[in-house]
């Protein structure tokens, strides 16, 4: 399938925000929408075009946010639908998107579909969710709930137990309460979806990070039904709005791009190995230098090769899923970290509080469902004062606690600092928003996958060809045929090129004009 991308994710550097731990800007120690509004100027600033911002909908919160109890409505505690129709109206006043997370894959059991679907008596969302026909047959491909209510019969959950799976059917019903994809039950529920999209796209919200998208249709192992399944949410986008964007949690781009979405994400799972690069015991961005990108580039090409350089592969710098940067690298590591990670293709995706360096907290008691994913989801940290800046509610008041350390950083002193993790990250958008080649679609090559590693981006204007050294040793390569002519950024120290052969410092990156 050739899905056209709409032409803003060219040079889209998204953020990524939680609204629980933004900007509280009423007191009651949680963020919300208006706060996010409030702080699209900061984020301008950085040089990020895009939001991402995770669910905010009504839920009872199991799971962050990830349980939603009305598609169609802000969760009281964030504001309003109208804040965040003010906050889409307020990003596209400076050029900014907003995408929303859409999470077609499971309600909250406090859903009125999931409620009305308990019911023995037949109704119209008695076939929303996936049930056997008998509470003594438990689902066998999924997890279930049973004896929950008088209707008879297991129902399938997909993530914890308080997230029951919505039914798009089976790619190979094998029983009889298996659906096909194309029975009344699954086509319902696709068309529902459609709606709860119809309803904020036509709001002013521009396109969706979706949860767990590959997980869509059951019985499927090679994803064949979930790829159809999405194809034909994209036939509906691109009939009724061509520029929203569509960006996949799915791990494998060759299904999800060929399932119409324009970017997917490599992350923590899968064979991605993108945790090689940032968080295992040693990270190919440490200092060290005993780390190993060789098994990412590979899968990297794999995955360049099976799209066949057709739509876009986005590597986060984290999420609200994965802990910290910060766990593992320092403010030194973490910019040599950025200079890849800005100057890769598919659009870049900032966690929010990365570009300070925000820090696991660690120890934490679990917050909403986050168990050991909760410190990696504390609130920001915006300056020295009371929480950081964050709320004015008392500290032990604040929803998740914050990083008790006296030497948090935040986001006011890192702005005042030149040399900080911040400026850099600052500086290295706007290298990218100045060079197309280093955009979502630019080409990549790999030359090298270990030390220094080095990539050419290349469009039809130029090529920059990128030499990374994350160690604290310096190296040398020689790259055979490739003439660097003039050293058009470096993060850290420097680096000089004679004829073919790169000389870099220690915990450098350095970029090339060729
Ligand atoms: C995704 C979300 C995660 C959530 C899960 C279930 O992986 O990123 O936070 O818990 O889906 O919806």
């Amino acid at each position: 399938m050739n899905t056209h991308a709409p032409k803003w994710l060219d040079n889209a550097i998204f953020y990524e925000i939680y609204p629980q731990s933004f900007l509280d800007t009423d007191g009651d120690g949680i963020g919300n929408i208006r706060g996010v509004t409030e702080k699209l100027d900061y984020i301008k600033e950085l040089g990020c075009n895009a939001i991402w911002l995770n669910p905010c909908f009504a839920s009872p919160f199991t799971d962050a946010g990830y349980d939603v109890a009305d598609y169609c409505r802000v969760a009281e505690r964030y504001g309003t639908n109208e804040d965040l129709a003010a906050l889409f109206d307020a990003a596209h006043q400076r050029g900014m998107h907003v995408i929303l997370d859409l999470v077609p894959g499971h309600t909250s059991v406090e859903h009125p579909w999931f409620k009305a679907s308990m019911q023995p008596e037949k109704n119209e969302m008695s076939d929303r969710y996936i049930w056997t026909d008998s509470i003594w047959e438990s689902v066998d491909c999924l997890p279930c709930l049973r004896g929950i209510s008088q209707r008879d019969g297991s129902v399938a959950v997909n993530f914890f137990s308080t997230q029951p799976a919505l039914n798009y059917g089976f790619y190979q019903p094998e029983k009889p309460w298996q659906q096909a994809m194309d029975a009344p039950g699954p086509l319902a529920t696709r068309e529902a979806m459609k709606d709860v999209m119809r309803f904020w796209l036509q709001m002013g919200c521009d396109g969706f990070r979706v949860d767990m998208a590959g997980s869509l249709v059951k019985n499927d192992p090679d994803g064949l039904g979930t790829i159809a399944l999405w194809q034909d949410f994209r036939a509906f986008l691109d009939k009724e709005f061509p520029d929203a964007a569509m960006i996949s949690e799915w791990g494998e781009p060759d299904k999800s791009l060929l399932g119409g979405f324009h970017m997917d994400f490599l992350l923590q799972f899968g064979p991605s190995h993108y945790n090689d690069l940032f968080r295992c015991d040693e990270p190919f961005f440490s200092r060290r230098g005993k780390g190993s990108a060789k098994e990412f580039i590979a899968t990297y090409n794999k995955n360049v090769e099976k799209t066949n350089g057709k739509g876009l592969i986005c590597i986060p710098s984290g999420n609200h899923d994965m802990d910290r940067m910060a766990r593992r690298l320092d403010d030194d590591e973490m910019k040599i970290a950025f200079a890849f990670l800005l100057t890769m293709p598919g659009a870049p995706f900032l966690y929010y509080g990365d570009e300070i360096g925000l820090r696991h907290v660690e120890n934490l008691t679990s917050v909403e469902g986050g168990y050991d994913r909760t410190g990696a989801r504390s609130p920001m940290q915006w300056t020295k004062g009371l929480n950081a800046g964050f709320s004015s509610a008392p500290c032990n008041a604040l929803y998740i606690a914050q990083d008790p350390n006296p030497d948090r950083p935040d986001v006011a002193s890192h702005m005042a600092d030149r040399t900080s993790l911040w400026r850099e990250v600052q500086r290295l958008i706007g290298f990218r928003l100045a060079h197309s080649a280093l955009q979502s679609n630019g080409s990549i090559t790999f030359l090298t996958d270990s030390l220094p590693l080095c990539y050419l981006r290349r469009d039809e204007t130029e090529t920059i060809l990128a030499v990374i050294n994350p160690a604290a040793a310096p190296t040398s390569v020689t790259l055979d045929g490739i003439t660097p002519t003039k050293l058009c950024c470096t993060t850290g120290a420097s680096a000089e090129a004679d004829g073919s052969t790169i000389r870099i410092d220690g915990a450098t990156a350095a970029f090339f004009v060729v």
